[in-house]
Formats: C-alpha cells, structure tokens, sequence
C-alpha cells in the first residue's frame, strides 16, 4: 500500500473471561475510505470497536490509528478519533448549543457562537439550538450525535450501527453525511447489518464472525468471488446478493 493506513489492526484478540469474542482479527482501513464491519450479533464487532476507542486494551495485537497505538490511550490518540456517542452519553437537560460548545471545549477546538450556529444548520438543526438533547427526534438525535464526533476534524470515524432505528429519509441524509466527510479526506469505520447500506456506502467491507474474519473486499468483489460457492447458492434467491453471501458464511443459525 502507497500509503500508511489510517488504521491498521492486527492479529487482535479481545476476551471476556473465559470467552474468545475477537480472535485474532486483522483488518486496515486506507485513507480516505468507508470501510464496513460485518457480521451477525455477537460476532465481536463492538467489541473490536472498543479497543480502537481505547476503552479496552486488547488481550493480544495491536491496533495503530493513524500511527498511535491505541493500546495506550492518549490524548493525541483521543484527538485522531471521532466517536458517535450514544445518546445516553449525553446530559439530555442541557440545550445542544451548550452541549456544543462544552464537547468542543472537552476536545480543545476553540469555537465560537457564530461557529455553533453554522455546524447546528449543517446538521438540520438550526431551529432546534435552544432545545434540551432530549426534546429532539430520534433522528435528530443521531444527527446532532454524529455533527459532536466531527467537531474536532478525527482521522477516522468510528460508527456503530449508526442508521439503526433510523427512518429512510434520516438514514439516506445519514448516507450522505458520510459521503461527504469522505469527500473532505475523512475515513469511516461502521458496523451496520443492513447488507443495502453496506452495499451503498461502504468502499470496502470485513465479514466476521465470532470474531474472526472470513472475507474482505469491496461488495462487489465479494458477490464476484462467493457467487460460485454451493453455501451461497443454497441461500440465494435469484442473483447473488451481498446478503447471500453474507448469510452463506456466516450460516443461517439465529444467534443467541
Ligand atoms: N462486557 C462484556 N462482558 C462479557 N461478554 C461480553 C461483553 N461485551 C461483549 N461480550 C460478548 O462478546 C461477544 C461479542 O460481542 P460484541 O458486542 O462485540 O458483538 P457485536 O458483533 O457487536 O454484536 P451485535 O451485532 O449484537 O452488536 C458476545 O458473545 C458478547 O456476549
Ligand atoms: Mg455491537
């Protein structure tokens, strides 16, 4: 690769006790790039996520995002990342400008009043600037979430499940959103188990299960290469689709 990975996990291991929930997941994500996590629930996605977040250190591996180790947690490391809260992680009483300028305080981006109108009406939410977080829509609440993860310009966005519980419109405008940080350099780690959204948004996509990786490519690629495996063909319906292939690796077993 011509140039560094913005982030580059390898051979990462994350256990809970006596369970294995990553085992031994490499995977990189190149500037610039959308880059979706796959895999069915409990595959260790979140899990995976939240040693990139430097919440958890890794029980093996290493994960390096844009050349700091994020098995140490530091503020520069802090700085390169930008996370989508979940809402609860919000103090629901105080008005979203408020909220805007203290998370901008929090990660040292100097902001000014004119500055918070401007990002409040790029995120649809110019008429909602003196309402408390928790008098806002559901969509509205993700959208305001995600325009916190962005305020500090990160290296990487780190998303999970972003357009869960979404409405079509709100999940589209969300879709867009991401195409645009693209646009401006930006790179975008999300998990979704939408196969459609990873199919419209995603560069490239990782499909694991329990916690380890069985493909890599762009969707295309993937449908290409599996589109021939007797797995798939006895799930699909038609012309292999991303879910086919999806569905004919990770089996078809519902998990607990
Ligand atoms: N804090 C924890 N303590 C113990 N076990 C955990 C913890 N977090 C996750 N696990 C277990 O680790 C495995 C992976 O969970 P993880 O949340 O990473 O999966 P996921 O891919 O994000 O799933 P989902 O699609 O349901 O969000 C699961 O078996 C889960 O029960
Ligand atoms: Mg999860």
């Amino acid at each position: 690769m011509a140039e560094d990975p913005v982030l580059d996990v390898q051979g990462l291991v994350v256990r809970y006790g006596a369970q294995t929930a990553v085992d031994g997941l490499s995977f990189s994500v190149r500037r610039g790039e959308i880059f979706g996590l796959l895999g069915p629930n409990g595959a260790g996605k979140t899990s995976t996520l939240s040693v990139i977040e430097g919440l958890r250190a890794p029980d093996a591996g290493r994960v390096i995002v844009d050349g700091h180790d994020a098995g140490h947690a530091t503020s520069a490391l802090k700085a390169r990342l930008g996370v989508q809260l979940q809402a609860s992680s919000f103090q629901a009483e105080l008005r979203i400008e408020d909220i805007t300028r203290l998370y901008a305080g929090l990660y040292g981006v100097p902001i000014t009043r004119r500055q918070i109108d401007e990002r409040l009406r790029d995120a649809g939410l110019a008429q909602e600037h003196g309402k408390p977080f928790k008098k806002l829509s559901g969509g509205q609440q993700q959208r305001f979430s995600l325009m916190v993860a962005m305020l500090h310009g990160p290296s990487i966005l780190l998303l999970d499940e972003p357009t869960t519980g979404l409405d079509p419109q709100s999940r589209r405008q969300l879709w867009d959103r991401i195409e645009e940080s693209r646009g401006a350099g930006g790179s975008v780690l999300l998990t979704t188990h939408s196969m459609e959204e990873a199919q419209a948004v995603c560069d490239r996509v990782a499909i694991m299960d329990h916690g380890r990786l069985l493909a890599l490519g762009s969707p295309g690629s993937l449908v290409a290469e599996h589109r021939g495996d007797p797995r798939v063909l006895a799930v699909a319906h038609g012309d292999v689709t991303l879910e086919d292939v999806f569905i004919g690796l990770t089996g078809r077993t519902v998990r607990d």
